[in-house]
């Protein structure tokens, strides 16, 4: 579903965010993309949405090249992004009408569709509650709604569960797996918490300083570590996390 070869973004104080980097997406993967802060997530997920250009390398969704002029990509996927301004004026009923209308779902079929979205994200009570006095969880459900309005294919979400407490972040878990599952929606998620994308991805891609460290099934990624990380006598399986370290510490070598 995505095809991501050789990308790299060089920003013009000259300092190289993303490096080489390919990975395949396929579609029905929740598909997370780790790293710690400042790795290039944000980055390369501008680049896979088209907002920013690369200065290198390509990428191609459902065959499609994504360029930053072309509508086509953008129509067909949805995108949650790391800091977003909402219409705080705006009630979240108003808010997601509006972008139905921005990404012409038909007259007939927008308020049904509207309607429906606020109930995959748990947000029917508070539909007519302005956004902003929405609490930092209720705003990243609206959010994601937004993203699903037009019934993209694929979605990518930038951090969504920054900054919730972890009630929140289950919720957002929640909504995201049901996604995935009952509406066969692909999702690409950005994270720095190993926790979660160990809960919700099928495969994961480690970045470390705009680098691509290690990719795959998580299932085939602690089979092959399995060996490398436990000591011998060790009877507590390897998680996501040891793998996290051990290759992104030797990733700094
Ligand atoms: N517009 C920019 N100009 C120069 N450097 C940038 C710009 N945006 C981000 N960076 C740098 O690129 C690196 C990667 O940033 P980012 O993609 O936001 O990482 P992440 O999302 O993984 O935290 C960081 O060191 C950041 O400071
Ligand atoms: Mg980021």
């Amino acid at each position: 579903m995505i095809h991501v070869k050789d990308l790299s973004k060089v920003y013009d104080n000259g300092f190289k965010a993303v490096s080489n980097l390919s990975l395949h997406v396929k579609s029905g993967d929740i598909y997370g993309f780790l790293g710690p802060n400042g790795a290039g997530k944000t980055t390369t997920i501008r680049m896979l949405n088209g907002l920013i250009k690369p200065t290198g390398g390509e990428v191609t969704i459902e065959g499609t090249l994504v360029k930053q002029d072309e509508p086509s990509v953008k129509r067909k996927i949805g995108v949650l992004p790391e800091s977003h301004g909402y219409y705080n004026w705006m009630t979240g009923y108003e808010y997601l009408t509006f972008f139905a209308e921005l990404y012409d779902v038909p007259k007939e079929i927008r308020t049904e569709r509207v309607i429906n979205v606020l109930e995959m994200v748990g947000m029917s009570e508070k539909k007519n509650i302005r956004i902003g006095q929405y609490s930092r969880g209720m705003r990243q459900r609206i959010g994601i709604a937004k993203t699903i309005v037009h019934q993209p294919s694929l979605i990518f979400l930038d951090e969504p569960t920054l900054g919730l407490d972890p009630q929140g972040q289950k919720d957002i878990q929640k909504i995201i797996l049901d996604l995935n599952q009952k509406q066969g929606v692909t999702v690409f998620i950005t994270s720095h918490l190993l926790k979660e994308i160990a809960e919700i991805c099928n495969r994961v891609a480690i970045v470390k300083k705009g680098r691509l460290l290690e990719e795959g099934e998580i299932s085939q990624l602690l089979h092959k570590y399995e060996r490398k990380i436990q000591s011998p006598d060790s009877s507590q399986p390897v998680t996501l996390e040891d793998v996290f370290f051990y290759v992104t510490k030797e990733g700094e070598q």
